[in-house]
C-alpha cells in the first residue's frame, strides 16, 4: 500500500454561533446511529463523554454487520476480538492504521475541548461518531461519517464535503462551512472511507468467512406472561441461540398469521447468538390450537412449530415472584434476628 497520510481530523472551525448552537433541536431525536448496517458493512463507533474541562475519554468499537470485530479503549491500541480481525492487512499496514487512529483521537479530543471553551458549552456533554462503509459487489460503495452531539445528529461527511444534519441547529451549518475549508482533512477522510475501509471489509469478509457464515439453530419454547386483563392470556414464544440474526417468528392458527402479536427486539446472548420473544394477547378460551412458528436459515426450510396447550404453561413470572417473596421473608427474618441478637449483646 502507498503512503498513509496522518489523519488530522477535527481541525475544527473557530466560530460556533453561540453556546445554544449545539443544543438538540427538539423532542423528536432519532437514535444515533440511525441506520442498521448490512453484513458486508464495517462501522466504527466511538463515544466521547466530556465530564468537565479536564476529564474525557474516547472508547470505540468496530462492527462488521452485527458482529463486533475490534475494540478501541481509551488510551490504548485497537484490539482484535477475532482471530481474523487483521483481515488481509499486513502487520506494517495495521501498525500504520493504529497510528492514524491515535492521531485522530488526540486531535479530536483537543479540538472538541477548544470548542467547548470558545462557545462556553456546559459540561458534561457527549459526542459520538459513526463512520464506515458498505461494500456490495456490483453496486457503488456506500461510505458514511456521522457525528452527534448529546445523542442528536449534527454533522456528516457526504461524498467530498461536510453537511449539517437536516434538523440540526444553526451551529452545525457554520461548522460544516468551516470544516469544508480544510481540504487536507477532507482528502484524508475520503481516503480512509473510500480506500481503506472497503479494503478492510473485503479482507475481513475473506479471512472471517467461516465464522461469518456459521449457522446455529434456534431453540424455542412457550410460556405465559402476566395476564393482560381478566379472562385474557399473554402467550410468550421464546426463540434463542440462533445465528445469524435474521429470523421469522409468528403466532399462527393453522396457516393464518395472528395479527396483534408483539415482537421484541432481537437481543444478543453472551455467546454471540441471538434471542427473540414474540407475545400474543388472547382471550383465555381461544388460546388452544395456536402455534408459534419459527423460520431461520439454519433450519433448512424445516420450521419449528410449537403448539399451545391449555394449562401446560405455568406462568414463569409468578414462580419468580413467589420465590423472591419467600427469599425476602426469610432474609428479613434473619436480619431481624441478627439485629435483635446484636442489641442483646450490646446490652450484655
Ligand atoms: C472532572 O470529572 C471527573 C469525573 O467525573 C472528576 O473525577 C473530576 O474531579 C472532575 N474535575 C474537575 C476539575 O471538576
Ligand atoms: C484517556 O486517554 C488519554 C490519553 O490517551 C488520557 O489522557 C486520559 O486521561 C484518559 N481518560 C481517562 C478517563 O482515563
Amino acid at each position: 500500500m502507498e503512503c498513509w497520510p496522518v489523519l488530522l481530523l477535527w481541525g475544527l472551525p473557530q466560530m460556533w454561533a453561540s453556546p445554544d448552537a449545539l443544543r438538540p433541536p427538539g423532542p423528536s431525536h432519532r437514535h444515533f446511529p440511525a441506520e442498521p448496517l448490512s453484513s458486508t458493512g464495517l462501522r466504527v463507533l466511538h463515544i466521547s463523554p466530556f465530564a468537565n474541562s479536564s476529564w474525557t475519554r474516547t472508547d470505540g468499537s468496530f462492527w462488521l454487520g452485527a458482529l463486533q470485530t475490534h475494540s478501541w479503549g481509551n488510551g490504548s491500541d485497537i484490539h482484535f476480538l477475532r482471530p481474523w480481525s487483521q483481515g488481509k492487512l499486513s502487520d506494517h499496514q495495521w501498525e500504520q492504521l493504529q497510528q492514524v487512529f491515535w492521531v485522530y483521537r488526540s486531535s479530536f479530543t483537543r479540538e472538541i475541548r477548544e470548542f467547548a471553551k470558545m462557545l462556553h458549552l456546559d459540561y458534561p456533554f457527549v459526542v459520538q461518531v459513526s463512520a464506515g462503509c458498505e461494500v456490495h459487489p456490483g453496486s457503488p460503495l456506500k461510505s458514511f461519517f456521522h457525528s452527534a452531539f448529546q445523542g442528536s445528529d449534527i454533522l456528516s461527511f457526504q461524498g467530498t464535503s461536510w453537511v449539517p444534519a437536516p434538523d440540526a441547529p444553526h451551529g452545525a451549518e457554520v461548522v460544516s462551512k468551516e470544516l469544508n475549508k480544510d481540504q487536507y482533512v477532507k482528502d484524508t477522510l475520503e481516503w480512509l472511507l473510500n480506500d481503506i475501509c472497503p479494503q478492510l471489509v473485503t479482507g475481513l469478509l475473506e479471512a472471517g468467512q467461516q465464522d461469518l457464515e456459521k449457522q446455529v439453530k434456534p431453540e424455542a419454547w412457550l410460556s405465559s406472561g402476566p395476564p393482560p386483563g381478566p379472562g385474557r392470556l399473554l402467550l410468550v414464544c421464546h426463540v434463542s441461540g440462533f445465528y445469524p440474526e435474521p429470523v421469522w417468528v409468528r403466532w399462527m392458527r393453522g396457516e393464518q398469521e395472528q395479527p396483534g402479536a408483539q415482537q421484541g427486539d432481537v437481543l444478543p446472548n453472551a455467546d454471540g447468538t441471538w434471542y427473540l420473544r414474540v407475545t400474543l394477547d388472547v382471550a383465555a378460551g381461544e388460546a388452544a390450537g395456536l402455534t408459534c412458528r419459527v423460520r431461520h436459515s439454519s433450519l433448512g426450510g424445516q420450521d419449528i412449530v410449537l403448539y399451545w396447550a391449555d394449562g401446560s404453561h405455568v406462568p414463569v413470572g409468578w414462580i419468580v415472584a413467589a420465590v423472591l417473596a419467600s427469599l425476602l421473608l426469610v432474609g428479613g427474618g434473619i436480619t431481624f434476628w441478627l439485629k435483635k441478637r446484636r442489641s442483646y449483646q450490646d446490652i450484655l
